[in-house]
């Protein structure tokens, strides 16, 4: 563990709000209601102590690793034995069908290998520039509104959203974009709704209200895309040199993949790589005006140092305590919060038995806060990200993006993503909370701020 105490602010440190830890296990019915509405509360203090545990609240007992040697062992070196887990499948699958997200087995790995190209530094550094005009454009038109008080974790999805569709489509898609955003704004409301019929591992027959909304929303949304792609697929054919280096380009180009499994990954890149990176962005706002002296720190590092900095593809290095803001953010707020397995074969954990078909549960949640591994781990610290700092910590305590075969294939276009977007926010506006009381943190597939995040505008620069 980093002492942090030298050398940084005399100024106490941000504890950031979180659901408190119960000191007893909750009952039956407590469990099921919390883990359907708020998954992040239903843990105890234990799980916040323990290297690794098991609990039997439902019939398939649960282990949760939380050793960083153990989370190596499980989803790196036994990677084949664990599976996803079937009730995450079961929420997913209907709405993203065979995207890499929810593919298994030869398809995944198929899958997996034709889209490596997509992702591969060349292209995602080709699209620096697109993420930086969107950013400026929209940091801009937020600043231009000084003392106004918005929601930022919508703004925030908003500026996502467009920089998504930009590096995807090029603006290129077909129908009435606010249409097209509002269909995706009710799949994605939608989509990751856990049941407490599913928590219960009721059949699948039983209806999930909840979910019908988002699935006609997925219909709609899939046809959109479709044709979306096949005219740019007839542009490909037609003229080569005319169709844009973006995502849907790159993702047509993949050799092997059918025109339904492309639609599936281009649903799968907006309902996995969208409101992540809001909800990344929404909160390292929101730490940083609870703590002005690093938000100071961050400002004189942007002010000192992107004036010399026109190519937006150098400001991941170049900018060490922005993208360390970002980093420690997401460990307190880890924007996708738990990795689900199932054991398909017998195995021990440490000092544990994991039965064939248990449940394995690595949450970045409860490792990135974990006591033994980290010094004041409820604290916004983010100097521990520097790159002096970060050396030090084991790659398996810090989890934003997973680990292993599975590690979120879009970790580089979001980092770049994120840190460009930050900057040029932080550039021309500064951001302070404006809510009553503090944020209460909810796991939804993403952990948002419930209620959204009321934040004043004031203007920087520009
Ligand atoms: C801050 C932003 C993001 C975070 C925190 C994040 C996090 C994750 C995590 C933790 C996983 C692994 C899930 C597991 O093992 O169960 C994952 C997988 C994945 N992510 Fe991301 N992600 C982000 C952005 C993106 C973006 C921008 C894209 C695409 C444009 C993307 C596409 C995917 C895909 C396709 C997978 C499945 C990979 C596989 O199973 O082989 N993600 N992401």
């Amino acid at each position: 563990m980093t002492d942090l105490s030298a050398g940084t602010s005399p100024l106490a440190p941000f504890l950031a709000p979180a659901p408190r830890p119960h000191e007893k296990p909750l009952g039956f019915f407590s469990f099921v209601l919390t883990a359907s509405r708020n998954p992040i509360e239903i843990w105890g203090t234990r799980a916040f102590q323990e290297p690794v545990l098991r609990n039997d609240w439902l019939k398939t007992p649960t282990i949760v690793v939380n050793d960083p040697t153990l989370i190596r062992r499980t989803l790196v070196d036994n990677a084949a034995n664990y599976v996803m887990q079937p009730l995450r499948q079961r929420v997913l699958k209907p709405i993203l069908r065979d995207g890499l997200l929810t593919a298994e087995g030869d398809l995944w790995k198929r899958t997996r290998k034709a889209m490596a190209p997509v992702f591969a530094p060349r292209n995602v550094a080709g699209l620096a520039r697109v993420m930086a005009d969107r950013s400026e454009s929209f940091a801009e038109r937020l600043a231009g509104r000084p003392g106004h008080v918005v929601d930022l974790s919508h703004e925030m999805t908003l500026l996502t959203y467009d920089i998504l569709q930009a590096t995807l489509f090029s603006d290129d898609i077909t129908g009435e974009p606010a249409e097209f955003a509002r269909a995706m704004d009710v799949f994605m409301a939608h989509m990751g709704r856990v049941d407490p019929l599913d928590i219960l591992d009721a059949p699948s027959f039983l209806p999930r209200l909840g979910r019908l909304r988002g699935r006609s929303a997925a219909r709609y949304f899939r046809q959109m895309i479709a044709e979306t792609a096949e005219r740019r697929r007839r542009q490909m054919a037609s003229d080569p040199a005319s169709a844009p280096r973006d995502l849907l380009t790159l993702l047509l180009e993949c050799e092997g993949l059918s025109p339904s499994e492309i639609e599936d990954n281009i649903i799968t890149f907006i309902g996995a790589g969208h409101e992540t990176t809001a909800r990344a962005l929404g909160w390292t706002l929101y730490l940083l005006s609870q703590a002005p002296h690093e938000r100071e720190k961050v400002e004189r590092e942007l002010d000192a140092l992107l004036p010399g900095l026109p190519d937006p593809l150098d400001w991941m290095d170049a900018l060490p305590q922005t993208r360390a803001a970002l980093e420690e953010a997401m460990r307190l707020y880890p924007p996708a919060p738990s990795l689900n397995r199932m054991a398909v074969e017998a195995d021990r954990v440490g000092d544990l038995d994991v039965p064939a078909g248990a449940s394995l549960l690595v949450m970045p949640w409860l490792v990135h806060r974990h006591e033994l591994l980290w010094d004041r781990p409820g604290h916004f610290l983010p100097d521990r990200f520097l790159p002096e700092n970060r050396a030090k910590l084991d790659r398996y305590q810090y989890l934003p993006f997973g680990v292993g075969p599975r590690v979120c294939i879009g970790a580089s276009f979001a980092m770049q993503e994120g840190v460009i977007a930050l900057a040029s926010l932080m550039r021309h506006g500064r951001f302070d909370y404006a809510g009553d009381r503090p944020p209460h943190p909810v796991q939804k597939i993403t952990v948002q701020p419930r209620g959204g995040l009321p934040m004043r505008i004031s203007r920087r620069a520009g």
